[in-house]
């Protein structure tokens, strides 16, 4: 039995533009997934959920995830959980060159599921890791990464950028340009997250902004200028001290960015009110700034505060389900059960 374990990410700023070539810079939180893996002695793969932020559930197949399981959750749910095991499964069945692999296969996650804290990249990533070292065929990171984000690819039908997948391999905050992924020297910033129960459709978000750039010229300046935050933010960061507390001017320089990136996004039409509320509920209460972080729609913002003031005035905001601190992972993917 092996078992390994991937965090979730924030994306500090980026995400959207990072469709366009832009550069993004997310970052990992203490937020995991951990996958077991168990190879099997035929070549069924049996999957079981205890929590993806869903009520779990079991199913067991072979040969495709034509099997649903019956659960009282929305079948798009079970089905995205299912897709990425069994897209992970693929990846470390080509790895290890055993096309034949059976495993039995559990995934515990507290991570919000499709919320833009990357739930999906961490089970894919603990997934491959721990079903490639089961069958004794352990991957290098970036390998890892690589196979990933290619089960990320085909799951979510070339709607994929390699930030997610890369962050949470890595760890800490990286910054994702096109293929090009490297990991970057962040201080523990304070995070706070806000989640408001729900989920945005990352296909249909995506597809929004990407008509938006070809309607309007402004559209794509939009786009262009969330670049130019991510750089002014990279640069800010490659002069702080790493791994240190951030200095307040550095948390006010920070927070700035956000709340720009946050109004940037909301002009390509990828916020909600939940969202807006909640940045605005953060940014109240004293946070140094506030955005909402992933696709959009739906989901969850992240505020920078290194103060109890944030967390606690967003747990009495309407629309927001749940609010929680969120430590830097400086740690990527790890191995809990050799
Ligand atoms: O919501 P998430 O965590 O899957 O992030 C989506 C980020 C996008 O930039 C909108 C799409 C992508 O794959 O980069």
């Amino acid at each position: 039995m092996t078992v390994c374990e991937a965090p979730g990410k924030v994306y500090l700023f980026g995400e959207h533009a990072v469709v366009y070539g832009e550069p993004a810079v997310p970052a990992a939180i203490e937020r995991r997934a951990a996958v077991t893996a168990e190879p099997r002695a035929d070549d069924h793969v049996r999957v079981e959920a205890e929590d993806l932020s869903l009520d779990g559930f079991t199913v067991e197949y072979s040969g495709g995830t034509d099997d649903r399981p019956d659960v009282d959750v929305p079948t798009p749910l079970v089905e995205a959980a299912m897709g990425y095991v069994d897209a992970a499964v693929r990846q470390a069945r080509d790895a290890a060159d055993a096309p034949d692999a059976g495993f039995d296969i559990t995934v515990e996650s507290d991570i919000p599921l499709g919320a833009g804290l990357g739930s999906s990249a961490a089970v894919v990533v603990a997934g491959i890791d721990a079903a490639t070292r089961a069958l004794g065929a352990p991957l290098d990171r970036r390998e890892l990464a690589d196979r990933a984000y290619r089960a990320e690819h085909d799951v979510q039908e070339g709607q994929a950028s390699r930030a997610d997948t890369f962050c949470s391999t890595m760890g800490g905050a990286v910054r994702v340009e096109g293929d090009d992924c490297e990991p970057v020297a962040a201080p523990n910033l304070p995070f706070v997250v806000g989640f408001d129960g729900g989920a945005g459709d990352t296909g249909k978000l995506v597809a929004g902004v990407g008509e938006l750039r070809e309607e309007y010229g402004f559209a794509a300046d939009t786009i262009e200028s969330v670049g130019d935050v991510v750089r002014t933010g990279e640069a800010l960061l490659a002069d702080a001290v790493p791994e240190g507390e951030p200095s307040p001017e550095l948390l006010a320089e920070l927070g700035e960015l956000m709340d720009f990136n946050h109004g940037l996004l909301a002009a390509l039409g990828v916020s909600a009110r939940s969202l807006d509320s909640m940045v605005w509920a953060a940014r109240d209460a004293g946070a140094h700034g506030a955005k909402l972080t992933g696709a959009g729609g739906g989901g969850c913002i992240v505020a920078l505060d290194a103060s109890d003031a944030t967390e606690t005035a967003l747990s009495f905001t309407q629309g927001c389900e749940e609010a929680f601190r969120a430590e830097l992972a400086t740690e990527g993917v790890r191995v809990v059960e050799p």
